[in-house]
């Protein structure tokens, strides 16, 4: 089972592959706030993938308009709700709502 960290908290978590992101983040104890529900609509739970991007689910279409969409998008940048994970350890920093930018 892939080990998902995050960032800056440090915390970690193993959860079995094909979890998303965003529900392994929220089991870890972090108050990541799902404004659509994981539906792919809103940018809450946008963070970025420091490690372990190539084992995630691909990006589709829903989720790359998404991203287009929001301002500080970078390389590493996913929406945690649409994200699943492989079978490799993934590291995650969560952005604004919990990093205190
Ligand atoms: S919770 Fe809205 S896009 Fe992920």
């Amino acid at each position: 089972m892939p080990t998902v960290t995050i960032h800056p908290s440090g915390k970690s978590i193993e959860v079995p592959a094909g979890t998303t992101l965003a529900a392994a983040i929220v089991a870890a104890g972090e108050a990541m706030v799902l404004k659509c529900e994981g539906k792919g609509e809103c940018e809450s739970c946008h963070v970025f993938v420091q490690e372990g991007r190539k084992s995630l689910s691909r990006i589709q279409r829903q989720e790359n308009e998404r991203l287009d969409s929001i301002v500080g998008v970078g390389s590493k940048s996913r929406l945690a709700c649409q994200a699943l994970l492989g079978g490799e350890n993934v590291v995650v920093e969560l952005l604004g709502f919990a990093s205190g930018l």
